[in-house]
């Protein structure tokens, strides 16, 4: 499902308001709700939102933060995606039950297969979170299954460290990331994409031919996937 918001800020309120129904009936029904946030830019507005909707405005004691992705660096460098949202979400409501993904490892494929000990610890056999946000880079990547890379084929792993080389990411690196088979798991997946740069990878992923090893966003299931975008990033979508 595609849902259209004039700008990032009103699909950042949107979506605040959408896990404000999802979040209780998740806690309902299970004691706890687990979300797993996404990484880049786009979502920082979305943190600052609930952020600023107060720690009353949802059940935060009973919510478990998780992360789709991390760059390999240090938990306070300027590329981690731990430090956004610490600094946007985390600290200013003093959130607890968080998992950051140890990007500052010096080993990513052990700090990958630690990650993934802790969910299936927290989650079972066959973890399935609630809501698995994702964004969308310019080359069709969405968490950190970049095009081409060995990630995009792995079945039996929910986390792994995936060698990139990608003007995305200036070359090469190491980035750890949840892997489709678990992000598919989910029962609600979120994309949050915003600004006319990404209109024509949104246009390709969703009305293109089907390469997901070209486009990994294709790789993402469509059914319980809501696709939050702006009138910028949906400019070039003609059927939807
Ligand atoms: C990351 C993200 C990545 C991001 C896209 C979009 O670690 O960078 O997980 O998948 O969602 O690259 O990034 P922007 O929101 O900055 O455009």
């Amino acid at each position: 499902m595609i849902s259209r918001h004039a700008d990032l800020a009103a699909l950042s309120r949107a979506v605040a308001d959408e896990l404000a129904v999802i979040v209780p009936s998740a806690i309902k029904a299970r004691g706890v709700a687990h979300l797993v946030l996404s990484g880049g830019s786009t979502p920082k507005r979305l943190f600052e939102e609930l952020a600023q909707r107060g720690r009353g405005a949802l059940p935060w004691d009973q919510i478990v933060l998780w992360f789709g992705d991390e760059r390999t660096v240090p938990a306070d460098h300027p590329d981690s995606n731990y430090r956004m949202a610490r600094e946007a979400l985390i600290q200013p409501l003093g959130l607890t039950r968080v998992h950051p993904i140890d990007g500052g490892a010096a080993d990513p494929a052990a700090a990958a297969a630690a990650y993934e000990q802790q969910i299936y610890a927290e989650l079972g056999e066959l973890p399935t979170f609630d809501v698995v946000f994702l964004g969308l880079g310019p080359d069709g990547h969405t968490a950190s299954l970049f095009p081409g890379t060995p990630a995009l084929s792995v079945t039996d792993r929910i986390c792994v460290a995936n060698p990139v080389d990608s003007p995305v990411t200036k070359g090469k690196t190491t980035r750890i990331t949840m892997t489709a088979r678990v992000i598919n798991a989910a029962r609600h997946i979120r994309f949050l994409i915003a600004g006319a740069d990404k209109a024509p990878t949104l246009a390709a992923v969703l009305e293109g031919p089907r390469q997901p090893a070209h486009l990994p966003a294709q790789l993402i299931r469509e059914l319980e996937c809501t696709w939050y975008v702006d009138t910028a990033a949906a400019s070039q979508l003609t059927k939807i």
